[in-house]
């Protein structure tokens, strides 16, 4: 009977090590994660393998001859068994349970001086804002610092999760919920959104980059000094010639950090999603609206049920990009999705 659980021990074992489940570790908190996998998986594959040698034993040794029709033994119960096998897995579940309370804890807990930065989730992209209002579109975090993430959505509820740094955390409409990751080496991640969240669920991600302190500061100084990519104050309303360049440059960013290009295609940015239509070229549907190109994007933007191009759902657009944009955002957006054939 030891023989046999001892096989289906080292089999288990096997399969247990020798595949890579977790991704390799990149937090401290994705430590204690694979800590307490471990610690449950082999008690697991000792329960399994015990349970695993009596039943197989007990086939072969009490197998029923072909011709014996008798009944087997009257027996009335074990007290000892039966205390062992219940008292022995309480214990275990018990332990098992300690194990991750104290793991949850201690994931929980940002320390004195946490780096604080905002997550804003909406259908489909990630924004993050940093202290001193830098507004970043790429998820940048120090080495050996605990960062706490305050995370809302715009919409409908998403998911946090870099699958290197274990941590995962829904974003859910009018409340903030909080995740700390801690990063234990540099290098280059993704975050993935895991609730299914609508048509551009599985495009939306944003790339992760680990850097040393020193490096990170370095970022961070020259983020703030560039603005962070949030609107300089000085635009006036409607002039489009000041600074051409700059409107063009916030388009462009809106654009990615708005999640356009998760649905739609755009030659100019680099865009070939399907889930909408196509902003290539938009004369004949601003001609069959009776708009200029410019008034029908941005009506698209604002009030996208208004009209929807044929062959495609009313509702799947997101409808606040008029509460979640600023003004200066939106006139950049449609500068430079409508913006060729405004004059
Ligand atoms: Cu957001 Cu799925």
């Amino acid at each position: 009977m030891l023989g046999i659980a001892l096989v289906a021990a080292v089999i288990t074992t096997a399969v247990a090590v020798l595949i890579q489940w977790l991704p390799s570790s990149a937090s401290e908190e994705m430590d204690r994660i694979t800590f307490t996998y471990w610690f449950a998986t082999i008690i697991c594959i000792a329960i399994f393998s015990l349970v695993i040698g009596v039943i197989v034993y007990s086939v072969l040794a009490f197998r029923v001859q072909p011709d014996d029709d008798t009944d087997g033994p009257p027996i009335h119960g074990n007290t000892r068994l039966e205390v062992i096998w219940t008292v022995v897995p309480a214990i275990l579940v018990i332990a098992i349970g300690i194990v991750s309370a104290v793991v949850l804890e201690k994931n929980a807990d940002a320390g004195a001086n946490p780096l604080r930065v905002k997550v804003f989730a909406q259908q489909f992209a990630w924004r993050f804002e940093y202290p001193g209002n830098v507004r970043s579109d790429e998820l940048v975090l120090p080495l050996h610092r605990h960062v706490k993430f305050e995370m809302t959505s715009v919409d409908v509820i998403h998911s946090f999760w870099i699958p290197q740094m274990g941590q995962k955390q829904d974003v859910v409409p009018g409340i903030e919920t909080e995740i700390v990751v801690t990063p234990t080496r540099t290098g280059t991640f993704t975050l993935i959104c895991t609730e299914l969240c609508g048509l551009g669920h599985a495009t939306m991600r944003a790339p992760v980059r680990v850097l040393q302190e020193a490096a990170f500061s370095t970022w961070l100084s020259k983020e703030r000094a560039a603005g962070g990519g949030a609107p300089a104050g000085g635009a006036t309303g409607g002039s489009t010639t000041a600074t051409g360049g700059a409107e063009e440059a916030l388009g462009s960013k809106t654009f990615a950090s708005a999640g356009c290009g998760a649905c739609h295609e755009f030659k100019k940015a680099g865009t070939d999603a399907q889930v909408g239509p196509s902003l290539d070229d938009l004369t004949a549907a601003a001609q069959k609206a009776g708009e200029s190109v410019p008034d029908y994007v941005r009506e698209s933007i604002e009030d996208p049920n208004k009209v929807v191009v044929a062959g495609y759902q009313p509702g799947v657009m997101p409808q606040n990009f008029k509460e979640s944009l600023s003004s200066e955002e939106i006139d950049a957006l449609v500068a430079y999705v409508g913006g060729e054939e405004a004059k």
